[in-house]
Parts: C-alpha cells; sequence; structure tokens
C-alpha cells in the first residue's frame, strides 16, 4: 500500500484493493467516532471547484471540511471560468499557493486530470463526464452497512450506463461486489471500463454482466441502482432519452423480478416518475439517504487520508 498523503483521487481504479479497503475502514471509523477527528485538518483550506450544479456534493465537502477543523471555499462555475477566464493549469498553479487541495466537478474528465497534474496539492474528483468515484466509494460503505460485506453480493444498474456506473463497476471490482447493467442498446458503459472491471474483479471474485436485459440483470440482485437518464451537460437530449428509457424505470415491478426483496440505490438528485417510481423511492427498502449521508463520512476519510498529517 502507498502512503496516501499527497495523492489525487481521480478515478478509483489507482487504487489497490488494499488502499479501497483502507479508505473504506478509515469512513467507517470516522463515522463512528467523529469525535477524534475533530482536530484533524486543523487550518487546512479546500478550494471546491464547480463546472456544474450541486447540493450533495458541495454540502458534504464542505461539511466535512468544517467539522475537520478546516474550511473550504466554493468557488462557482462563473468564478472558475476553467480554460476560459484562465487556463486551467494556471488555475492549479495558483490555487497550490494558497490551499491544501482542491476539489473540482468537471465536465471534461481531462480537466480534473489537468488540474491535478498541475498542483502539487491533492486533487479530489467530485465527478466528471467519465466518473464519480467519491459517489462510489460512499455506495460501497452503504452496501457493507446494510449487507455485512460485498462479496457474495450483487448489485443490479439499471438505466444509463454514465459516470457513476464507471465508477460503480471500478469499485465493484476492488470490493468483491458482483455487478450487472442493464442498459437501452447503445448506451452501454464504456466498453474499456467494462473489460478493465472484468479483469481486475478476477482478483476479488467480482462478477461483471452487461445486457440490455432487465430481468437477467435484476434476478437474483439484493441491490437495485439507477440513476438519471439524462446527466448535467445531456439536457438537450432529455426528452429523445425519456421515450428510449422508459422501459428501464426502476418501479415494484421491477424490484418484485429480483426475488430476493432487494434495497434500493440512487446517487440522488433522482427524477421520480422517470428513472424510479416515488412508491420505490420511499419505500423502506430504499437506502437513498443513506448513501448521501454517507457522502459526508467517505469524504471526510479520504480529506483525512490525503491532506493529513
Ligand atoms: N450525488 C451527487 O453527487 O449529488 P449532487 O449532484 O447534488 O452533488
Ligand atoms: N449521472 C449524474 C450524476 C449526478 C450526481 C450526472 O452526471 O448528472
Amino acid at each position: 500500500m502507498k502512503p496516501f498523503k499527497g495523492r489525487d483521487l481521480i478515478t478509483i481504479r489507482d487504487f489497490s484493493v488494499e488502499e479501497v479497503g483502507a479508505i473504506l475502514d478509515k469512513a467507517a471509523e470516522i463515522k463512528k467516532n467523529p469525535g477524534s477527528y475533530k482536530k484533524a485538518l486543523d487550518g487546512r483550506t479546500l478550494a471546491m471547484i464547480f463546472e456544474k450544479p450541486s447540493l450533495r456534493t458541495r454540502v458534504t465537502f464542505e461539511t466535512g471540511m468544517t467539522q475537520l477543523h478546516g474550511h473550504a471555499i466554493y468557488i462557482s462555475p462563473s468564478d472558475a471560468g476553467l480554460g476560459r477566464r484562465e487556463s486551467v493549469a494556471d488555475v492549479a498553479r495558483n490555487l497550490e499557493r494558497w490551499v491544501d487541495g482542491i476539489m473540482a466537478r468537471v465536465f471534461a474528465h481531462k480537466t480534473v486530470e489537468d488540474l491535478a497534474a498541475h498542483a502539487r496539492v491533492p486533487v479530489i474528483n467530485g465527478l466528471s463526464d467519465d466518473f464519480h468515484p467519491v459517489q462510489a466509494l460512499s455506495d460501497m460503505l452503504t452496501i457493507r452497512e446494510a449487507a455485512g460485506g460485498w462479496k457474495g453480493f450483487k448489485l443490479a444498474y439499471v438505466g444509463d450506463g454514465n459516470n457513476v456506473t464507471h465508477s460503480l463497476l471500478f469499485a465493484a471490482a476492488r470490493t468483491g461486489l458482483a455487478v450487472s447493467v442493464a442498459t437501452p442498446a447503445g448506451y452501454e458503459p464504456r466498453a474499456d471500463i467494462v473489460a478493465w472491471a472484468v479483469e481486475a474483479g478476477r482478483a476479488t471474485g467480482c462478477v461483471v454482466d452487461v445486457s440490455n436485459d432487465i430481468a437477467r440483470a435484476v434476478k437474483g440482485a439484493h441491490f437495485i441502482y439507477t440513476d438519471v437518464w439524462a446527466s448535467m451537460g445531456q439536457e438537450s437530449e432529455a426528452e429523445k432519452r425519456k421515450k428510449i428509457f422508459a422501459p428501464f424505470q426502476v418501479n415494484e415491478k421491477v424490484m418484485k423480478m429480483a426475488g430476493t426483496d432487494p434495497w434500493f440505490l440512487h446517487c440522488l438528485p433522482a427524477h421520480r416518475g422517470d428513472e424510479v417510481t416515488d412508491e420505490v423511492a420511499d419505500s423502506s427498502r430504499s437506502l437513498i439517504f443513506d448513501q448521501a449521508e454517507n457522502r459526508l463520512h467517505l469524504q471526510k476519510a479520504v480529506m483525512v487520508l490525503l491532506m493529513g498529517d
């Protein structure tokens, strides 16, 4: 295991099985004993760059820094002006002179990679068009809390093969959770990411399946996960996607098809009535607000490991 201090978190793939386990164990420990970490980032500052909107990511990173006795600065899409007002490299070279870490939510994944390449302080990916690592890591915490572990359990992801799907595939490969993805034809997760997960998953016993068949994906699943049909930046495709994705709605019928009384997961925000019904989102099997809460604990762990002493 390489030391965490000073590293970036751009994708889960960059962390070994042991390192992912250590991040998740640290998150569980911080959740249980928050008082022991009250001064963990005393006097430290996190710059939070947003090219896209956010509720959970902004509030959990900012609250996390406050709880660790540090400080967070919100940089709005217009203030960041990444690549427009100033080059990404120059933004990174300014920020590193003032702050102890950078969290960025961006469109092009290359933007967060470029920030990391040009800043000597840790850079954390708070969502890019291709990945959402802190979401998937938080979800692994939620899954372990509900099921008691990852190995021997199956997650079915139903809907768009997007940034969240990609990070769930990486996280599953590192934890041993089995993943079955069902998407409409043409909306599958990226083939190179699936291939990586299949290969890396051999070490942990993670089995990956990708198809266009909901019944096949959810059969025997312990968790059913979905996300919006049109992600941030795809608003112009929303109407077209609504028609294509309609058969992929997670409703009571789909939940029953699992035959296992599965838990329901969603990274949020949810478009209720589209990818999920109220009935499922508000059911006793829904863990959506536990997932949202765990963003806080997981990201505190990430910041303590990357930015702490
Ligand atoms: N799940 C998530 O990242 O939520 P926000 O877009 O509100 O940050
Ligand atoms: N796939 C969604 C996730 C939001 C947290 C998006 O990128 O908009």
